[in-house]
């Protein structure tokens, strides 16, 4: 008995429909008739505000990150708390992801232009490369066509992966979103710009295990310059903390040749150098920019790519669903 064609067909649609990978939903060439100037209005205000203030880019780039892995790239990081719900923003790890009034600014600009079009979580996608960018590091294609989240939740801050973790660990978290040893090693990278705060490393600095008092992973003569940025006591200001790399806003391979001596500010950068699945690419980028900069660019389009959502709203304002 024959399939009819018709029938055939019906069935490689059904298929489609249902393994449709989540890639496939996204587009380079998205907003090109319908938005045609949204990347120039999104760059230019991006542009705008670091000139402002020079932590835009850290805490642009960070934000992407944190949207992505929670929830999956769909702006739920921007939505605001309300009174039956706490959301992202107001979780946990809420001492840097600040700026967001550089993406609400933005999209007010896109709601002019071409209102009820450009997703609030394409916005940030496009953004995050900007600042990369603009840092001085590579450029990149963004895909787009990614809908908005409509649910934010504080508690799911705790599934980011914290500075603590080790290699196994880190390889763990990125791999349940799809992302592989390589593109780990490659977006820590992300760490050649910004800031932290002492509380995110001091746990490297004094009483770090019952036989050693600081990490011996640890440059000594670094962690002697970080316990001096970190005086322990309650008379520390609350913006207390150390640049992420020595050249900290730019975006170089700087932060893996920091790595090489020991200098890594987190547990979970130093650690990349000390487990052999993860050493190599650590010295692959600390001598060649170049390739650093050809895989974070592609690892950033996967990091882009996790759990978009197809079908759903663009939401008009950053902080509300509609
Ligand atoms: C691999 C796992 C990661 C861990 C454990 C981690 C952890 C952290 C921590 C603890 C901070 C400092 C927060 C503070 O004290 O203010 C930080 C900052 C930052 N992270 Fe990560 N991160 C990771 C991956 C990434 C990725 C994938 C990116 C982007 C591609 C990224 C970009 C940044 C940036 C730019 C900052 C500086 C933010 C600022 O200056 O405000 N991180 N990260
Ligand atoms: C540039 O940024 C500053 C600071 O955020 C803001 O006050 C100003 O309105 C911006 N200008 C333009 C043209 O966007
Ligand atoms: C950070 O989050 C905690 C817990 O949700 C909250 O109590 C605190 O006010 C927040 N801190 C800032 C600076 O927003
Ligand atoms: C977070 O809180 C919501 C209710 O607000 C709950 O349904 C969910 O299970 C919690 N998730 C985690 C990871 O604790
Ligand atoms: C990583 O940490 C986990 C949880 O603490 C632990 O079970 C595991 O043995 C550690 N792995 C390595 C390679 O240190
Ligand atoms: C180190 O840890 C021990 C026991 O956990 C504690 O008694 C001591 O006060 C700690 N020292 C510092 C400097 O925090």
């Amino acid at each position: 008995m024959a399939f009819s064609k018709g029938l055939v067909f019906a069935m490689v649609i059904a298929i489609f429909a249902i393994v449709k990978p989540s890639e496939g939903a996204l587009n380079a060439h998205y907003y090109d008739r319908s938005c045609p100037a949204a990347e120039k209005i999104i760059l230019e205000t991006v542009r705008n505000a670091t000139l402002y203030d020079p932590k835009v880019p850290a805490r642009l780039l960070r934000m992407f990150f944190h949207d992505c892995f929670i929830r999956g790239c769909d702006a739920s990081i921007l939505l605001d708390s309300t009174r039956s719900n706490q959301a992202e923003k107001d979780g946990p790890p809420n001492i840097s992801v600040r700026s967001f009034y550089v993406i609400e600014d933005a999209k007010r600009k896109l709601e002019k232009a071409c209102p009820r079009t450009v997703s609030c979580a394409d916005v940030i996608a496009i953004a995050a490369r900007d600042v990369v960018t603009l840092s001085g590091g590579p450029y990149w294609s963004v895909l787009k066509g990614r809908k908005d989240g409509t649910v934010s939740r504080a508690n799911e801050t705790r599934n980011l992966p914290p500075p603590t973790f080790n290699v196994s660990q880190l390889i763990q978290s990125f791999a349940a979103r799809g992302l592989s040893v390589k593109d780990m090693v490659t977006l820590s990278g992300g760490h050649t710009i910004g800031f932290s705060h002492c509380s995110s490393f001091e746990s490297r600095l004094q009483n770090f295990s019952k036989f050693q008092d600081i990490d011996p992973s640890m440059n000594y003569a670094f962690a002697q310059t970080l316990k001096k940025k970190c005086p322990r006591s309650s008379n520390r200001g609350k913006n207390a903390g150390t640049v992420l790399d020595s050249t900290a806003s730019v975006f170089d391979n700087v932060y893996y040749k920091l790595i090489l001596s020991g200098k890594g500010v987190f547990g979970s950068d130093q650690a990349l150098l000390g487990d052999s699945r993860t050493k190599w690419i650590v010295e692959t980028y600390a001598q060649d920019q170049k390739a650093f900069f050809r895989e974070f660019a592609a690892s950033m389009v996967k990091l882009g790519n996790v759990g978009v959502k197809e079908t759903g709203q663009v939401r008009i304002y950053t902080r509300f669903a509609n």
